[in-house]
């Protein structure tokens, strides 16, 4: 009797584990996926696992790769028999066909990554605003899910030369700093706030994403100083109007000696 339990276990670690088909899965960029994998039997535990991506004509393990560190989960710590593998803030370039395989066989995934399309891409949109206020300069990916992995601002200053551009976002240089932001950082809005502009502001801006680039020439007018105060009355008032200028204590002391 114990013999043939013996048996049962060692029949359940060996053939129990059997996989199959050809599975395709959908997801965005910033989204996440589960590739399901799993013994048919859940009882069942196999030996040995590795999760493969075909790359370059060659298939490589997902956790050994650069590309995939600290965004890969598996689940088989809890139910040894569930191989799924999680891939979560998914980029463009995990598009492509993945296996997971056990000691016997495979089970092929063919995985399709949706990227950002940017709104009005390839277009500039004019934007005018005086020096002193602040501007959004719109840039969007169509679906509003697909957050791109890297997005990029450009500017190129109106008074520099034509091969003079600077990144401003995600690397915020020279007299960008401190003073450009992602209005809305956990999206697919990749539009770009500048806060108290200056005439240097004024120039060409890129958003950029894989691929994909939408521009805004920004204007920025420098409001006229009212000078109406200063010529009519240059002088300043203490010399023209020497009454206004007694102050509180002088006025008490008038009326004491009054
Ligand atoms: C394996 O784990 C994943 C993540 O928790 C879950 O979505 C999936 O349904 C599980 N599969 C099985 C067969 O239990
Ligand atoms: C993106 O964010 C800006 C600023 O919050 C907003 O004005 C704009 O309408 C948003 N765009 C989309 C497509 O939601």
């Amino acid at each position: 009797m114990e013999c043939l339990y013996l048996l049962l276990v060692v029949f359940h670690f060996t053939a129990g584990c059997s996989l199959s088909g050809e599975i395709v899965v959908r997801g965005h960029t910033g989204g996440s996926v589960v590739l399901p994998c799993s013994c048919t039997d859940l009882q069942t535990k196999p030996q040995r696992v590795t999760w493969q991506v075909y790359r370059g004509k060659e298939w490589t393990e997902v956790f050994s790769a650069d590309q995939y560190r600290d965004r890969l989960q598996q689940f088989n710590d809890d139910s040894p028999a569930n191989l799924s593998l999680l891939i979560s803030d998914l980029r463009e370039e995990d598009d492509g066909d993945y296996r997971c395989q056990t000691e016997k066989e495979s089970r092929f995934f063919r995985l399709f990554i949706k990227g950002c399309d940017l709104m009005k891409s390839g277009e500039t949109e004019e934007v005018t605003r005086f020096s002193g206020e602040s501007v959004v300069l719109l840039c969007s990916c169509t679906d509003l899910q697909t957050k791109p992995h890297t997005v990029k601002w450009k500017f190129r200053s109106a008074k520099s030369g034509i091969y003079n551009i600077e990144e401003i976002y995600s690397t915020q240089t020279g007299q960008h700093r401190d003073k450009v932001r992602l209005t809305n950082k956990y999206s697919g809005n990749l539009s770009l706030l500048i806060s108290d502009l200056t005439e240097e502001d004024q120039g060409d801006y890129s958003c950029s994403v894989q691929g994909d680039h939408k521009d805004v020439r920004l204007h920025v007018k420098v409001r006229e100083t009212p000078t109406r105060l200063w010529t009519t009355d240059p002088t300043t008032p203490s010399e023209d109007h020497p009454s206004t200028a007694v102050t509180e204590s002088e006025r008490i002391m008038m009326c004491v000696a009054h």
